[in-house]
């Protein structure tokens, strides 16, 4: 079996998102034979996206958006993109105060132009860090990976 490469990119501004990101991987970690990048979304770039088989997007809901760091990734990629019609699965985890739909639809939007296609319905996680969305987040790492490995997605 072919060893799976998954990309994590991610903006985060006061370290929530980062720590979500972080147990994103911890739950790959837990998947043999998968490789893994963790990456600020302002240091990603098209390269990442044609090394990995997945993708797994994380990013805070900023006034009622998705981060501007995880915009400019998108910003800066997307034409890029083009060329390869990537057609790549990918997960999304959004760390909000209190909502997180706005950046959860708006990344959806961005990303059927690459094009992307969803693992599963957006991991929206609300309030301050609690064990339980590092749980999810874990979760949905190792879901991704297993995932990936088994040739679901
Ligand atoms: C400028 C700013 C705008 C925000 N806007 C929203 C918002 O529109 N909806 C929401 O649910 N949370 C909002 N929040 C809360 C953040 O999404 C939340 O605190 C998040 O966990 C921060 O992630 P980070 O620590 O990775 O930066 C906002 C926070 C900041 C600083």
């Amino acid at each position: 079996m072919v060893a799976k490469r998954i990309v994590v990119i991610y903006h985060s501004q006061s370290g929530t998102t980062r720590a979500l990101a972080e147990a994103v991987t911890a739950g790959i970690a837990l998947e043999p034979g998968v490789s893994w990048r963790l990456l600020r979304a302002m240091e990603a770039g098209i390269e990442d996206l044609r090394w990995c088989d997945g993708i797994i997007f994380g990013t805070p809901e900023n006034l009622g958006y998705l981060s501007g760091g995880l915009k400019d990734f998108f910003d800066r990629t997307y034409y890029p993109a083009q060329r390869y019609q990537f057609n790549k699965p990918y997960g999304l985890f959004v760390s909000a105060g209190n909502d997180g739909s706005g950046a959860a639809a708006q990344l959806q939007r961005i990303v059927k132009g690459y094009p992307l296609k969803a693992i599963a319905e957006p991991l929206i996680l609300k309030g301050e860090l609690q064990p339980g969305a590092l749980q999810q987040c874990r979760d949905l790492g190792q879901a991704v990976a297993a995932g990936l490995t088994l040739g679901i997605f």
